[in-house]
């Protein structure tokens, strides 16, 4: 954790206590996603940065990172829109994500942007039938263990098959390099290895034969600074580094796509509490905010991620709390198991604040659920 970064910064600390702005809402300080952005960049100088747009696709991000020089990585067609419209070069936008329509590859292709990753063959004849000079990205699947939000399972594919669609796309007469993704909330620095050993050896056999990858993508999975402790960023750069130069070497030209690690420290979330209950079938109280799984604490499905929690009301002595959504839906539970404390003369009214809460929040409110609103989005330190 960026001991920088890990408390509210001035700039929020003023929104909070002076805006006056209705709750639930996140305020992300735009400075700070800049100074995680140059951080990242020193301890990996070998990696470009493709910014995850999902992670928070707002403008006032996306316009300081493609000012910063940043890439981006891009899940739909509107996510392009959104970069060019901010002033992106189509070259530095990478459409990551596995599964497009064709009419979506065509949007793409129209507006220039030229690298699109796959993980199976019915992708690429996709990718195919509309150019002959695209760059594949061919993912290889992961476990994803150590992270907290795992990403396996529905991405990527075996060795054997990256090498034959590595192969095929170079037969077509693309370019082609490799990507794959260690999970979002890597909590071990050490999680690249494997990966980049089997890239490594892919890489080996394919200039056995006279070919070679055009460029390695590291993914995400940089962490926030949540509940649970996570190595200094510089750990990461200095591991993702040595294995890149044990196994893959290092005339490779890198990328990576972090999300969440530029943003999720530079927001706040503020709620509202609506209700405070003691009921008898449990013995802990119950805080019901007006924000929930639904309307932006998406990620605290399973208890997955783990917010740092503070009240910004009640004096009394902190006491554990069953921490829940407003909506008639029993899935709309924040934190049951993990020990969320409160001041115990917490009531309606009072704020409850959730850090770094930047990352993968208001994309993931829905429109209208229960008939609350998406979640609010405010931002300071803007151009
Ligand atoms: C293709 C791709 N790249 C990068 C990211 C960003 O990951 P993170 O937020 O863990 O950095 C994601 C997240 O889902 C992704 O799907």
């Amino acid at each position: 954790m960026s001991p920088l970064l890990s408390e509210i910064t001035p700039a929020l600390r003023t929104f909070l206590d002076t805006s006056g702005a209705p709750t639930p809402f996140v305020v992300v300080d735009v400075d700070v996603v800049e100074r995680l952005y140059r951080e990242l960049c020193s301890v990996l100088p070998a990696a470009r940065a493709l910014f995850a747009v999902k992670a928070n696709p707002a403008e006032p991000i996306i316009r300081r990172l493609a000012a910063l020089g940043s890439g981006f990585d891009v899940a739909s067609p509107a996510e392009i829109d959104l970069c060019l419209a901010a002033g992106a070069e189509p070259s530095v936008i990478s459409y990551g994500n596995t599964i497009k329509k064709s009419a979506d590859i065509a949007y793409a292709i129209e507006r220039g942007v030229r690298t699109f990753t796959i993980d199976s063959p019915e992708e690429l004849a996709k990718i195919a039938a509309l150019t002959d000079e695209a760059e594949i990205c061919v993912r290889l699947w992961h476990d994803c263990g150590g992270a907290d939000w795992p990403l396996s399972r529905k991405f990527g594919t075996g060795p054997a098959q990256c090498e034959r669609l590595i192969r095929s796309a170079l037969a077509h007469g693309f370019t082609a390099g490799m990507s794959f993704h260690v999970g979002s909330q890597q909590r071990s620095p050490h999680a690249w290895d494997t990966p980049l050993r089997t890239v490594g050896a892919i890489r080996s056999s394919l200039r056995a034969d006279g070919f070679d990858l055009s460029f390695v993508n590291l993914g995400g999975g940089f962490p926030g600074s949540y509940t649970d402790p996570v190595a200094p960023i510089a750990d990461y750069g200095r591991e993702i580094s040595d294995s890149v130069a044990r196994w893959v070497g290092t005339d490779m030209p890198l990328f990576m796509e972090p999300g969440r690690y530029l943003v999720a420290d530079a927001g706040v979330l503020r709620a509202e509490v609506v209700l405070v209950s003691q009921r008898d079938i449990d013995e802990r109280r119950w805080v019901y905010l007006d924000c929930g799984v639904f309307h932006g604490l998406a990620e605290t499905l399973d208890e997955a991620i783990a917010y740092r929690v503070r009240a910004s009301g009640g004096s009394g002595p902190l006491t554990s709390v069953v921490l829940a959504g407003p909506t008639c839906d029993s899935m709309d539970i924040l934190y049951d198991k993990n020990d969320v404390r409160l001041p115990s003369d917490l009531s309606e009214g009072d704020h409850v604040e959730f850090l770094s809460a930047g990352a993968y929040t208001t994309t993931y409110s829905s429109v209208g659920f229960n008939g609350i609103a998406p979640l609010a989005e405010h931002y300071v330190n803007a151009d």
